[in-house]
């Protein structure tokens, strides 16, 4: 399956920049990624087979950097969930000076495209002092960090070539709901009814993710309100909130607008004061159990005069159509696999931006696609 993306791969295959082909990319690398952890026929995840029991893992550390850092805050969120099993979560760059008190035969969950970043693997070694079991999710599956980690989980992404991580982000998070629903079989969480389902919605993906490209005149429409912005507040609830931090942190990387991330909750705590006609409002707002609570935060921003750039689905276009000035709507999937697809467009928003700027898409400046230095 690499070998024949990495056929693909070779040039941008008449897309403008590697990052408009790796977007392109999502539908089929979610899929590959999904062959290796999932059984169509039974509907049930098969992981490899791991050199320690996820039934008796007392607790998860996960850290990262970057893009990968948010696809482990939406991992805490499915394995607090479904899982019930406690995690701490910071990025590498604080974990590898922290000491955290840690049982023995805990896990620490490291994620990286690369597997090189400096930071995460000063993490891993520090995590491996500690006597804890080491499994990391990683692209390049024959990278330091795999040498050195008791378990390697391979996100089926291809080669990233596009600084700015996209393809990489969904295949960590397909690679994290496989665990999630792994950790929750093995620790009785979750019955074989339950498995069935969630792993249904994960074998929709790929053609839900398809589906995404058909909204790119509404994402464009999005990315002229955001072009002539100085500042973007991003908003997201639950799983939702990563996806919003991955929001922000794509549009600074490559268009150099000041963008900033909040849990949509948190914004009466100070972001509030911000609002105005000229810091638009990115928002994530699919139709979750969350939906009327961000939905709300929404209608507060509005009411301060912001202006509401929203994605959303189907079940939910009719109230957030009421009160965005744009939205794009895209397929109503199941919610755990909501914060998958709502990345994608999120991320192509912050490539449609970075070209109406000029900018160098692909290789932005100051950025370096792995970071091997403190
Ligand atoms: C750099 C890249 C990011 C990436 C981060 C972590 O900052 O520009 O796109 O998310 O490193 O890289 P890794 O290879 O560890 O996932």
């Amino acid at each position: 399956q690499v070998t024949a993306l990495t056929a693909g791969a070779i040039g941008k295959d008449g897309y403008r920049h590697y990052m408009e082909k790796e977007l392109h990319e999502h539908p089929l690398v979610i899929g590959q990624t999904l062959q290796r952890m999932v059984d169509p026929a039974t509907r049930r995840v098969s992981l490899p087979d791991l050199p320690f029991n996820l039934a008796s893992v007392p607790r998860a550390v996960i850290t990262a950097c970057g893009s990968a850092f948010y696809a482990g805050m939406v991992g805490r969120y499915w394995l607090e969930e479904l899982a019930r099993l406690p995690v701490d979560i910071d990025v590498a760059s604080e974990m590898r000076y922290r000491d955290p008190p840690l049982t023995p035969g805990s896990l620490g969950l490291l994620i990286s495209q690369s597997g090189e970043t400096a930071d995460t693997l000063a993490a891993l070694r520090g995590l491996r002092e500690k006597a804890i079991h080491i499994l990391s999710v990683l692209n390049v599956e024959h990278s330091t960090m795999a040498r050195e980690s008791d378990t390697v989980l391979g996100t089926v992404a291809g080669p990233e070539i596009s600084v700015a991580s996209t393809k990489a982000f969904t295949a960590q998070l397909t690679v994290l709901a496989c665990l999630s629903i792994a950790t929750a079989r093995a620790r009785g969480k979750l019955d074989s009814l339950r498995e069935e389902e969630l792993v249904g919605a994960l074998l929709d993906l790929p053609s839900r993710a398809a589906d995404v490209f058909k909204q790119g005149d509404a994402i464009r429409t999005m990315a002229r309100v955001v072009a002539e912005a100085r500042d973007v507040l991003y908003l997201g609830r639950g799983s939702l909130f990563p996806v919003a931090m991955e929001g922000a942190l794509k549009l600074k990387e490559i268009s150099y607008i000041h963008a900033e991330a909040y849990a949509a909750g948190e914004m009466k705590h100070g972001p509030i004061s911000l609002i105005d006609r000229s810091v638009p409002i990115v928002a994530t707002a699919p139709s979750t159990p969350l939906f009327d609570k961000t939905l709300s935060n929404l209608q507060e921003a509005k009411a301060r005069g912001g202006r509401l750039l929203v994605f959303t689905d189907t079940r939910g276009a009719e109230r957030v159509g009421a009160i965005a000035e744009h939205m794009v709507v895209l397929p109503s999937v199941h919610d755990f696999v909501a914060p998958i697809l709502q990345t994608i467009p999120v991320q192509i928003l912050a490539y449609e931006v970075a070209v109406l700027k000029g900018t160098d898409v692909d290789q932005p400046r100051n950025l370096a696609k792995s970071v091997t230095v403190e």
